[in-house]
């Protein structure tokens, strides 16, 4: 599988989302860690989660104790896969979502989520999403400290627009590897947190890169250039959606969620579709 730099780590240019196996309609454990195994079998070095991924209050973490597992349950050598975890966001049980951006918050939460992963330095740390009753500069802040004190090797930001990636970048001293926010063809907006990043060398990892949960498989039939590309390279339109992320600039990292072997398997072979400029051109403008 080729790589990219996260950081200084390298990881596959396709990564693992988890949300999909931990939250409303996630399938049953033993799928969820055959998907796990299905995805590090076929070369991915970079799974995504959050302390948020649950479903039910009394299960915080439930996406995290499932790649912890699935990671020392693998045949293979897992000693190179990056596990990028999220704190901030809290899901009280009700469906709902909500935000907890306190520097109190963020200390308990990741250790909390250290525990679970069983690692003593978290891989890559990302502050989930601004809470906008603490200032932006006090939870960011906390990532700084917890970088100089090794509790995690990486440090990122996801759901952040243009001024708040200069700022964190500010506040972690030049040592912000990465941002998460939405991207896909349907959803476009992140266009200049995308462009940012690639000037300033932090990679971007597009979330719901194929749409979301409910809409990944509709892809096709939403966006029709996706789909008569997909038919003239016999793939599926969830990879030229895919391919045309990666095409975007060099610093993109897409990590599309699955629930079933099949989907990664299939996502992960985005990395060798080559697109020509015309299609290219062609998917930008569609
Ligand atoms: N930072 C944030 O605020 C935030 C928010 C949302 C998501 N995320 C992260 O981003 C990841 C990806 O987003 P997402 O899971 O919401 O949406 P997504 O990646 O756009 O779509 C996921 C769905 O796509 C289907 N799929 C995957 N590959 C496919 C393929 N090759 N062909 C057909 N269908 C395919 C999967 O179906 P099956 O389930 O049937 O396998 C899966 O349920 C999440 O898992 C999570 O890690 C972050």
């Amino acid at each position: 599988m080729q790589t990219r730099l996260l950081g200084d780590i390298k990881v596959s240019r396709i990564g693992l989302g988890g949300m999909p196996m931990s939250i409303e309609g996630r399938p049953d454990r033993a799928r969820s860690l055959a998907t796990i195994h299905a995805a590090l079998d076929a070369g991915v070095t970079l799974i995504d989660t959050a302390d948020a991924y649950h479903l039910h209050a009394d299960e915080v973490g439930h996406n995290e104790t499932l790649i912890a597992e699935a990671l020392r349950t693998w045949g293979g050598d897992s000693s190179d896969v990056l596990v990028a975890t999220k704190g901030g966001h809290l899901r009280p049980g009700d469906g709902s979502w909500t935000v907890d951006g306190s520097p109190q918050h963020l200390r308990e939460a990741v250790q909390a989520s250290a525990r679970r992963l069983g690692v003593d330095a978290i891989g890559l740390y990302q502050f989930h999403r601004p809470d906008p009753r603490v200032p932006y500069a006090d939870s960011v802040g906390v990532l700084a400290e917890l970088l100089d004190a090794g509790t995690i090797r990486l440090a990122g930001i996801s759901n952040a627009d243009p001024e708040q990636i200069r700022l964190a970048q500010e506040v972690l001293g030049g040592r912000l590897v990465s941002v998460q926010n939405q991207y896909s063809p349907a959803f476009r907006s992140s266009q200049p947190e995308l462009d940012l990043c690639a000037e300033l060398g932090i990679a971007f990892l597009p979330w719901s890169p194929l749409g979301g949960i409910a809409r990944a498989g509709e892809l096709g039939s939403r966006f029709d250039a996706f789909q008569t590309i997909a038919d003239a390279h016999r793939v599926s339109p969830q990879q030229v959606a895919l391919a045309w992320e990666l095409s975007q600039a060099p610093v993109v990292i897409p990590i599309p969620g699955a629930s079933r072997p099949e989907s990664i398997q299939d996502s992960v072979l985005a990395v060798d579709l080559v697109l020509g400029q015309e299609e290219l051109a062609e998917l930008n403008g569609s």
